[in-house]
């Protein structure tokens, strides 16, 4: 079966590979579907985000990266994907994630699995990465090095323009 880990991915963290290795234990073949949430200013334009997340899962097999538009069922219907994978941390998430597994499941019957967050990465965010990172702080710990890296020439860039 194929699965699809839909996200902004902004930036991918530890905790997505996670989730992400994870499915692809489950399922015959994972799309990470890089998406965009219109209520979210981002760090990373699209092609960053493909291409940070392409590299973090590089190593994982069965895994490939899209970029999504349009909606989610949409998106799964076209690739054959029956499934849709979600990580889950705190009851904030299962609020939100309920919400979208009934609106996706009641629109084209679109299965969703949440899979619980592994206690090392359990409260780890992308806000939180970005907002540590804005204020000079270290996120290497908790995202892959080209997403470190990346940050780093961010703030170069910011500080120099
Ligand atoms: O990491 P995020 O911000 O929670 O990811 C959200 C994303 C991009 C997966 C979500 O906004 C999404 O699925 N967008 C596609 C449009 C859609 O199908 N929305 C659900 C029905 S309202």
């Amino acid at each position: 079966m194929r699965a699809v880990c839909p996200g902004s991915f902004d930036p991918i963290t530890h905790g997505h590979v996670d989730i992400i290795t994870r499915a692809a234990e489950l399922f015959d073949e994972v799309i990470v579907a890089v998406g965009r949430n219109s209520a979210k200013n981002y760090l990373f334009d699209t092609d960053e985000r493909v291409e940070l997340a392409a590299a973090a899962v590089a190593g994982v097999a069965g895994v490939r990266v899209e970029v999504l538009s349009g909606l989610l069922v949409d998106f799964c219907r076209d690739r054959g994907a029956g499934v849709v994978v979600k990580g889950l941390r705190f009851a904030s998430d299962f609020d939100f994630e309920l919400q979208m597994a009934h609106i996706n499941g009641s629109l084209t019957g679109l299965e969703t699995v949440l899979l619980p967050a592994s206690a090392k990465w359990g409260t780890l965010s992308s806000t939180m990465i970005r907002e540590v990172a804005s204020l000079g702080g270290d996120v290497s710990a908790f995202v892959p090095a080209l997403v470190a890296q990346r940050i780093d020439e961010k703030k170069r860039d910011n500080s120099n323009g």
